[in-house]
Parts: structure tokens; sequence; C-alpha cells
């Protein structure tokens, strides 16, 4: 199943659950900081920023049928569709990103670095990025299905779900890796609840931009 498919097929039924740490982010932001939650889904994150008195806000996801029930939910907010690889804003042009279980979703390197690389180009130099995500476990249930979906994928750590989305949980080096433009400003490994119920390592990475930016 195509995964934009799959992300609209379950877009009236799915809750979701990466808590913000709201006292964590505040330290960085300011109530009038312009904040872009990236792969927003229907909104919840930013509804709860909203809640908290933040105003200028903005959320984009590929998914037509996510932003639809974030309209329709918290019709205030600004949820946009994000139509292609680029992300409709102009260079530096915001504060902070927040990005929650889309790496997740994302099964390459390759596309998890052009999904980076955007955001550093609408991050203002020293902005702020905000990653929440799921490591590696090393239970029976997920090193068998690791193994399994590494023939299929070439990637340890994608695997499928039975209804049909396929993700990805990260060697921690890979993260690392992949934010290494942003200086660590907060982190931690967590145990988190998957939208399926289930436990799984996960992890919360708060940085500021200091790597050299791309422009593309
Ligand atoms: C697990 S949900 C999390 C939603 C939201 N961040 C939250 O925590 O409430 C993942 C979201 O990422 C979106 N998504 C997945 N891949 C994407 C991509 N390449 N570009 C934009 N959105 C994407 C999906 O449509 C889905 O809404």
């Amino acid at each position: 199943m195509e995964q934009l498919e799959y992300w609209n097929s379950v877009s009236e039924k799915k809750e979701f659950t990466s808590p913000l740490i709201l006292e964590n982010l505040a330290k960085y932001i300011k109530k009038d900081s312009r904040i872009l939650d990236v792969g927003c889904g229907y909104g919840r994150t930013l509804e709860e920023l909203y809640q908290n008195g933040y105003r200028n806000l903005v959320g984009i996801d590929f998914s037509s049928g996510m932003i639809e029930r974030g309209k329709r939910q918290f019709p205030y907010l600004d949820l946009q569709i994000k139509e292609n690889d680029k992300i409709a804003l102009p260079d530096a042009s915001v504060d902070a990103v927040i990005l929650f279980a889309v790496l997740t979703c994302i099964r390459t390197n390759e596309e998890q670095e052009q999904l980076v690389s955007e955001i550093k180009r609408v991050l203002k130099p020293q902005g702020i990025l905000y990653v929440n995500d799921f490591l590696l476990n090393t239970d029976e249930r997920n090193l068998s299905r690791y193994e399994k979906f590494k023939e299929i994928y070439g990637v340890y750590g994608v695997f499928e779900l039975p209804e049909g989305a396929v993700c990805r949980h990260h060697d921690e080096k890979w993260i690392r890796q992949l934010l290494r433009d942003f200086s660590q400003l907060d982190y931690s490994c967590v145990t988190r609840t998957t939208m399926n119920g289930h436990q799984s390592n996960g992890f919360y990475f708060i940085g500021k931009l200091t790597g050299v930016k791309e422009h593309k």
C-alpha cells in the first residue's frame, strides 16, 4: 500500500500520543515564535500549543485526510497539505520545527535526509528542532520483524504493520548522523506507547541549528 494512501485511510481513526513536553520546549521559544509542525497529522500538537497561548503556528502534512480532519476539529489552526518534497515556506522563515513520529514513517536514509534538509532551509539560523521518534527494540517480536523486512526494504529496523503502514525504528547512531547540524539542547531515551498501543523504545531531541545551511 502506498504510504500516503495508508495515512489517508486512517485519518479519521488514529489518535497520536507522542507527548509534547511544553516546559522543555518553552525554554527556547517565545509565545510569538513562528512554529512549524511537519507531519502534523490532524494538528493535535499545534492545538496544545494554541491552548497554551502560542499563536504563530502552521502545520503541514502530506495526507489530505489528516488535514481535513484537523481543519474540522481545530478550525482556527493553519493546516496545509504538503504537496511534494518541498516545504512551501521561504528560507529562514520559522523559529522552530516540530517533527513528531514522522521519521518513523520514512523508511530510507535518503528521504529522511531530504526532509531534514528542507527543515534546515526553512529554519532561521539558531532555529529550534524538536523531534520525537522511535528507536530499535530488542524483544523477540521486533527482532523477528526487523529480520524479515530487512530482506525486502534493505534497512534494519523497517517493518510492515498488518494494516499496511511501513514503519522504521532507528539506530541511535543514525539519528545522531541525521541531526548532525543541530547542537543538542535536550535529549532523552524513553519508552513510548505506539499508535497501536505497544511499548517501544523512543527518544526526544531538542536541538539548535548550528551547522552549515544547505540551500538547494
Ligand atoms: C504517526 S503520525 C504523527 C502525527 C503528528 N506528528 C502527531 O504526533 O500527532 C505521522 C504523520 O506523518 C505524516 N507523514 C508521513 N510521512 C510524511 C511525509 N513524507 N511528509 C509529510 N507528512 C508525512 C502522516 O500523514 C501522519 O499524519
